[in-house]
């Protein structure tokens, strides 16, 4: 069984189903497409199967054209969980969120599995690709896969291979990205090889789905725990009246030892402010404390405040207060130039300014419309921001730097520029950095 499997993804028979079409599994199965793959897309939301069908993208930094020579290609996207057994290879890419109290939510993959399993057929192979604590294939989806009377590495091949998609990267694409693979068997390694060699550039293969399960989860504790350091080093630089810029310039000249990382107004998006807490949940369970990754998530969850500091700063040296003064925030996505506001800092920091008494607005035109979000209600449409509407307003905040922003308008228009992205070098009494 394994080498038919094996055959048919070397000669590119198989069909892929992918299942959870979101920012993860829509690059993954226009790919497999591209290659000549047939794919089937399973979503549980049935506007996505719509716009598929139509040849049509819901995300802005995907073309439209992409998804339709998929669909040219053979792509082709379902609600119905029983076409499960038309797939040779199912990858799953839905969401590992935080519960209330940052607690791991795996309810998403666990309810794919019980959604799959009563469909499946002997033969096919398993993948998981959504980010989770170490032990997840193992201790979640084995069980369950054993359970719908599958011999694991004989008739039935399951595979961790985690993703590292970055939206909106111009550099990269899901194939140059080397893509780290494992199996629970080394049956399963051979299935997992075969899978992905022929959509990604290098396959890294590794001993167990363990090592791959952590890989990920350092690859973002390693961010999360930089950026803390690099936002806490901003604040001591404020202090000083250095320009942590120019610092940052300077130690990256260094050709060995040192990795620079920008500071922001915080953590955003579904990776670096989520991961590291599945690690510090399951290292519970050993009797570890991830003093790191608990430190990190300190600061960076106090940048907004910061930021908001800094913004009455700058209204106060005007001889106003934040109660009563009309901010345009502008960029309400959690990083340049995507149409993603998950986890989004410059939404926490429209939060604390309303709740401080602020007349708040943005202007983003990867959102026409303020989203619906979990955590925040707004109900606001973007503003423009040429240089008219900027001077109508107190003060102008730059949370996300998109590149359609005019920056030199804006630093020359508006009254007061509160710069959390560093957009400029200049500070005056009009150009606050934060
Ligand atoms: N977004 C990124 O840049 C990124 C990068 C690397 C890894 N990841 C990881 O990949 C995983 C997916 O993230 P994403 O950003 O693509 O999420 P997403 O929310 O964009 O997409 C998830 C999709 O899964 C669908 N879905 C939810 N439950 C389902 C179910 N039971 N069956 C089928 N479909 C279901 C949703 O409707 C949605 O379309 C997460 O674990 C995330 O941590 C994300």
């Amino acid at each position: 069984m394994k080498q038919t499997l094996i055959n048919k993804l070397e000669d590119r028979t198989a069909t892929i189903g992918i299942i959870g079409l979101g920012y993860v599994g829509l690059p993954l199965a226009i790919r497999y497409a591209q290659v000549g793959y047939k794919v089937l897309g399973f979503d549980i939301d049935p506007i996505k199967e719509e716009k598929i069908a139509a040849g049509q993208t819901y995300f802005k930094h995907i073309p439209g054209e992409k998804v339709q020579s998929a669909v040219e290609a053979g792509f082709t996207a379902t609600t119905d969980f029983s076409r499960v057994n038309e797939a040779d290879a199912l990858i799953i890419c839905v969401p590992t969120p935080l519960k209330e109290h940052r607690e791991p939510d795996i309810s998403f993959v666990t309810g794919t599995m019980d959604s799959i399993t009563p469909h499946m057929r002997r033969g096919q192979a398993v993948s998981l690709e959504s980010t989770t604590y170490p032990g997840t294939t193992e201790e979640e989806l084995r069980p369950r896969l054993e359970q719908a009377g599958f011999n694991i590495g004989t008739d039935c091949f399951l595979v961790y291979s985690p993703e590292r998609e970055d939206p909106g990267n111009p550099n990269f694409t899901t194939s140059t990205i080397p893509k780290v693979v494992s199996g629970s068997t080394p049956a399963c390694l051979d299935v997992a090889n075969a899978l992905y060699s022929g959509v990604i550039d290098q396959v890294v293969p590794v001993s167990s789905t363990q090592v791959a399960e952590l890989s990920k989860l350092l690859e973002n504790i390693h961010r999360a725990v930089n950026i803390g350091l690099v936002n806490e080093m901003k604040m001591v630089a404020d202090k000083m009246g250095i320009d942590i810029y120019e610092v940052i310039q300077a130690a990256a000249t260094k050709p060995f030892g040192f990795v620079p990382y920008y500071p922001g107004p915080g953590l955003g998006g579904h990776c670096i402010p989520i991961d590291p807490f599945y690690l510090t949940w399951k290292a519970r369970e050993y009797g570890v404390n991830t003093r790191f990754i608990e430190l990190a998530g300190e600061v960076n969850s106090y940048m907004p405040r910061w930021v908001v500091g800094k913004v009455a700063e700058a209204l106060n040296s005007v001889s106003k207060s934040v109660k009563g003064s009309r901010i345009l925030v502008l960029g309400i996505a959690y990083k340049k130039n995507v149409d993603d506001v998950r986890e989004s800092p410059s939404v926490e920091i429209m939060q604390q300014l309303r709740e401080m008494g602020a007349k708040v607005e943005y202007s983003d035109p990867y959102f026409p419309e303020f989203p619906a979000m979990r955590h925040y209600e707004f109900d606001l449409e973007s503003q423009p921001s040429d240089e008219a509407a900027l001077q109508d307003y107190d003060c102008v905040l730059i949370g996300t730097d998109h590149d359609v922003f005019d920056y030199e308008a804006i630093f020359r228009s508006a009254r007061l520029v509160v710069d959390t992205r560093g957009r400029t070098k200049e500070q005056n009494e009009r150009v606050f950095r934060a």
